[in-house]
C-alpha cells in the first residue's frame, strides 16, 4: 500500500460521515424554498475547504447564490491548478421511486458496485465528486506533498444553467488565473475500463407555448372546428425529426462537425455492450438517427428531446375539453461549432414558422451553453492519462460524453485555459434520477487519482 492508499484506509469512514454530512442538505437549486439550503451547504463547503488547508476561502456572492472561492497558493512560479465543481443538486422528485430517502444517506452494493455505493442526491452529481478534490487536498496538505498553487470554485448553480457564473468568470480574470482547469462531474466507461471526458455537448433549452382559442372549450360544441392547441403541438413536436431522425429544422447541422473514418473507428474501440445497455434499460430495441452507433448518437451527434409536456385535462377522470394552451420544455443536445444562441434562434423561427392559422406560437429560451472538446496532447490531458494508469494499472479511453456542463467552454474564452474532466461517475449512476448513487470504489479512486493528478501535472509544466 502507498502513502495515499494508507491514508485514504485510516481517514476513510471519516470521509464518508463528511460527505453525508453535505448530502444531507437538500440544496435543489431549481426551487427557491431551498435558498437557506443552499447557503448552508456553501458554508459547509467553505469550512471543509479551511479544514482541508486552504489559506483563504471565501463565500462569494452573487445574485443567485454563492460562489464558495477557495486558494492555496504556495510559490507563483508553480503552476496553479483550478478544481471546479458544484454544490447544488437536481430536484429529488418523484420522491415516490426512491428506495430510500433522497436526503438521507446510506450505502448499498449494487450489481456493478459490489463494495457498495452512497445513495443521495448529489452523491455523484456533484457533492461525491467535488468532495474526492477537498480531500485529495487534505492528504496532499497534511502529508505536505503539495506540488503546486491550487484554487477551488464551486459554484452552487450549475443545475440551473449557471446564470451567474459568467459574469463572476470574466469579473475575476486575475483571481480565476490558472494553467489548468480541473472538474470531476462526467463519468468513465466502467470500474475496470477507466476513460477521460474529452467532450461535453452544447444545449439549447427552450419552452413552446401554443394558444389556440382564448379560453378552454366544450369539445362537443367547438371540437372540430377550431385548432386545438394539444393536437397542434403534438404534431409540430412530431414534425421535428424526419423518417431517419434526423432533425428537419433548417440549417440544424450546418456547424455540426463530421468525424473522419479514423476517429469513428477510434471511438467503436472502446468498450461497449449493446445487449447489456438494452437490457439494463429495459428496451427491445435502441432508437435514433440512422447512420450513427449509440454511442455516437449520445456523444458526437446533435439531438433534440421533448423534456416534458402538458397542457389540457390530466386529474382524474374525464373531462371533455379542448384546453386554450399547451406546452412543452424541449432540449437540443449540441456538438462543437454549433452555435447555442444561433440554434436557440434557428428553432424559434421553424417552429414559430410551422404554425398553422388559428393557434399562436411563443418560444421561450431558458439557458444554454456551447460544445467542449480537449485535445488528449495537452499537459494536462497527459498527467490525467498518467494518473489514471498509476491507479487503475490502464490507459484510460479518451471518450466523448453527451452530457453539457456548458460553463466549460466560457472557462476556456474567458480563462484561456484547457479543461481536463476526470469523472469517476458511472452512466449506471442514476444522477438526475431516483436512487442515485455514487460507488465507494469511485469516490475513493478519485480522491487517490486526483493527487498524481497535481505531480504529473506540475512535473509536465517544468
Ligand atoms: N454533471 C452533469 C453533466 C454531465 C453528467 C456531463 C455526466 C457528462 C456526464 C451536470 O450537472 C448536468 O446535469 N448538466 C446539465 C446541464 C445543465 C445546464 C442543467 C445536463 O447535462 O443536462
Ligand atoms: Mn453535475
Ligand atoms: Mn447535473
Amino acid at each position: 500500500m502507498n502513502q495515499i492508499q494508507s491514508y485514504i484506509n485510516e481517514h476513510k469512514d471519516r470521509f464518508f460521515n463528511e460527505l453525508f454530512d453535505l448530502l444531507k442538505i437538500p440544496s435543489i437549486s431549481a426551487d427557491t424554498a431551498y435558498k437557506s439550503d443552499l447557503l448552508k451547504t456553501a458554508e459547509a463547503v467553505k469550512l471543509s475547504l479551511e479544514k482541508a488547508g486552504c489559506d483563504k476561502v471565501e463565500l462569494c456572492k452573487t445574485d443567485g447564490n454563492p460562489i464558495v472561492y477557495g486558494e492555496k497558493i504556495i510559490d507563483k512560479n508553480l503552476p496553479t491548478v483550478l478544481v471546479y465543481g458544484h454544490y447544488d443538486v437536481q430536484p429529488a422528485d418523484p420522491l415516490d421511486l426512491w428506495d430510500s430517502p433522497p436526503f438521507e444517506p446510506i450505502i448499498k452494493k449494487t450489481d456493478l458496485h459490489p463494495d457498495g455505493a452512497i445513495f443521495g442526491r448529489g452523491s455523484c452529481d456533484d457533492k461525491g465528486q467535488m468532495y474526492m478534490h477537498v480531500k485529495a487536498l487534505e492528504f496532499m496538505v497534511k502529508t505536505n506533498q503539495l506540488p503546486c498553487n491550487v484554487k477551488f470554485m464551486i459554484e452552487g448553480e450549475e443545475e440551473v444553467g449557471s446564470p451567474n457564473l459568467a459574469i463572476f468568470v470574466k469579473n475575476n480574470q486575475e483571481k480565476l488565473k490558472n494553467d489548468v482547469i480541473l472538474i470531476s462531474d462526467t463519468g468513465m466507461i466502467a470500474n475496470d475500463i477507466p476513460s477521460i471526458t474529452t467532450g461535453l455537448r452544447g444545449l439549447s433549452y427552450v419552452e413552446v407555448e401554443v394558444t389556440g382559442p382564448n379560453r378552454d372549450l366544450h369539445s362537443g360544441l367547438y371540437g372540430g372546428a377550431v385548432a386545438n392547441p394539444i393536437n397542434i403541438i403534438t404534431k409540430m413536436i412530431a414534425s421535428l425529426h424526419d423518417e431517419d431522425n434526423h432533425i428537419t429544422i433548417p440549417g440544424f447541422y450546418d456547424k455540426v462537425e463530421e468525424l473522419s473514418k479514423e476517429e469513428r473507428a477510434d471511438m467503436a474501440k472502446a468498450p461497449f455492450n449493446l445487449e447489456n445497455y438494452k437490457k439494463a434499460l429495459d428496451i427491445e430495441a435502441v432508437y435514433g438517427e440512422t447512420g450513427y452507433t449509440t454511442n455516437e448518437r449520445n456523444s458526437i451527434r446533435p439531438t433534440l428531446d421533448v423534456n416534458g409536456i402538458w397542457g389540457g385535462y390530466t386529474g382524474e377522470g374525464a373531462k371533455t375539453v379542448i384546453a386554450s394552451k399547451a406546452y412543452a420544455k424541449i432540449s437540443m443536445r449540441l456538438v462543437p461549432h454549433q452555435d447555442w444562441l444561433e440554434i436557440t434562434e434557428l428553432f424559434t423561427k421553424h417552429f414559430t414558422s410551422i404554425a398553422p392559422k388559428g393557434v399562436k406560437v411563443n418560444v421561450k429560451p431558458h439557458h444554454g451553453g456551447q460544445g467542449y472538446v480537449t485535445p488528449i496532447d495537452s499537459i494536462g490531458y497527459q498527467a490525467a492519462s498518467k494518473a489514471y494508469q498509476d491507479t487503475f494499472g490502464k490507459t484510460p479511453i479518451p471518450q466523448r460524453s453527451g452530457g453539457s456542463i456548458p460553463i466549460v467552454s466560457l472557462f476556456e474564452q474567458e480563462l484561456k485555459s484547457k479543461t481536463i474532466l476526470m469523472g469517476f461517475g458511472l452512466d449506471s449512476d442514476a444522477i438526475h434520477s431516483p436512487n442515485e448513487h455514487f460507488g465507494i470504489f469511485n469516490y475513493l479512486k478519485g480522491i487517490e487519482t486526483i493527487p498524481l493528478f497535481y505531480k504529473y501535472f506540475t512535473a509536465l509544466s517544468k
